[in-house]
């Protein structure tokens, strides 16, 4: 049998995207695109979970699909869809909803946060997002996730549904696996690096956006916490903020984390940040005038856009055929 290349990650049309966003998916997205088949969806079924401005939601899809191509990812070699263009998406998560279990969802750590945060609106999409999940992935029969840790329990539910269903029938659905990148997985928050850096951080200092100027990046970067040690070490333990740093500036920088620390061998925290801003804004600046660039020609994203979707559903449909038939879904 020929060897499963398939390959499948998404991201959420919310917010701007921030360079935990680029360093733990995104750049990994255009690193894997030569060797694998890959699927990269805009989740904007996942963004509804929260409530969205309908008009900024529409607006925020184009801009990500012009962001991912902006990065680098080329619609000729990947499959580049919106996930609600696709409606095996909505189908296949109905149906692995009776293959998954209201406790284990309960427990699920993001659950727990955004129910903390949206107190108000603790909806069932809210609950069933790593099943939607699984549904994305499982459809596509993908092997391979390349995720930022956050998403590691997610994908492990996917993993467990997967397998449940191919127990109770017979093997239908890939199995899939992480793929974690070594030093931008899992970015902190700049004001505290234990939070993850987040879209919707309440603390806009400490996220730092795709969409920032060079100004706001280096601010942003100056006004970092470190500590009071006074040496550039990758001690995530002890120096959690200037680890962070490190681990940025080795994405950004495209160097390990050891090239990193020995650069910085024996210079100031001030100067330190100030390098790791400049070279994270020289990074943007590129890609930035190519997604604007990109903005203005709708027509362009649109059919990259309309021939994903296609390609897309083509893939999901087969697999939703196949477990209909095995769940004893009549067909005609
Ligand atoms: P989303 O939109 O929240 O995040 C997109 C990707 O960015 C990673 N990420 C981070 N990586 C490192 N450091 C950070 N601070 C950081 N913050 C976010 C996330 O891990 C993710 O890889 N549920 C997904 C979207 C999704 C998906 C899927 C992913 C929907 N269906 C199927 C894989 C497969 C999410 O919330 O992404």
């Amino acid at each position: 049998m020929e060897e499963n290349r398939k390959l499948y990650s998404a991201v959420q049309p919310t917010n701007n995207l921030t360079i935990g966003n680029y360093a733990g998916a995104v750049k990994n997205f255009v690193a894997l695109q030569n060797d694998y088949d890959c699927f990269y969806a805009i989740a904007n079924m996942h963004a509804i979970t929260v409530r969205q401005e309908p008009a900024e939601l529409r607006k925020r899809t184009l801009a990500l699909a012009a962001l991912y191509i902006a990065c680098g990812i080329d619609p000729d070699k990947c499959v580049l869809y919106v996930q609600s263009h696709v409606s095996a998406h909505a189908e296949l998560c109905w149906v692995l909803n009776t293959f998954t279990y209201v406790g284990e969802m309960e427990r699920m750590t993001q659950f727990k946060d955004k129910s903390r945060k949206h107190a108000d609106n603790i909806n069932m999409g809210l609950m069933d997002y790593p099943v939607l999940m699984a549904a994305d992935i499982l459809l596509y029969q993908a092997r391979f996730v390349p995720v930022g840790q956050d998403q590691r329990q997610h994908l492990e539910i996917s993993r467990d549904i997967a397998q449940r269903f191919n127990n109770a029938y017979s093997p239908t659905f890939t199995v899939p696996e992480g793929i974690y990148m070594k030093a931008g997985a899992k970015i902190g928050d700049l004001s505290d690096p234990a939070k993850k850096m987040s879209k919707s951080a309440e603390n806009a200092n400490g996220s730092v956006f795709l969409t920032d100027d060079r100004d706001t990046v280096i601010r942003k970067f100056k006004r970092a916490v470190t500590d009071s040690l006074s040496c550039v070490k990758y001690d995530p333990e002890n120096q959690p903020g200037v680890s962070n740093l490190l681990s940025i500036y080795s994405v950004f920088a495209n160097k390990s984390v050891a090239e990193a620390e020995k650069e910085f061998e024996g210079v100031g925290y001030g100067d330190f940040k100030l390098a790791v801003g400049e070279t994270v804004a020289d990074m943007l600046a590129p890609i930035q005038s190519e997604q604007a660039r990109l903005l203005q020609d709708k027509a362009y994203l649109d059919g990259v856009l309309k021939s994903g979707a296609e390609k897309a559903r083509y893939v999901a449909n087969k697999t939703l055929a196949k477990v209909y038939k095995k769940i004893g879904f009549y067909g005609v």
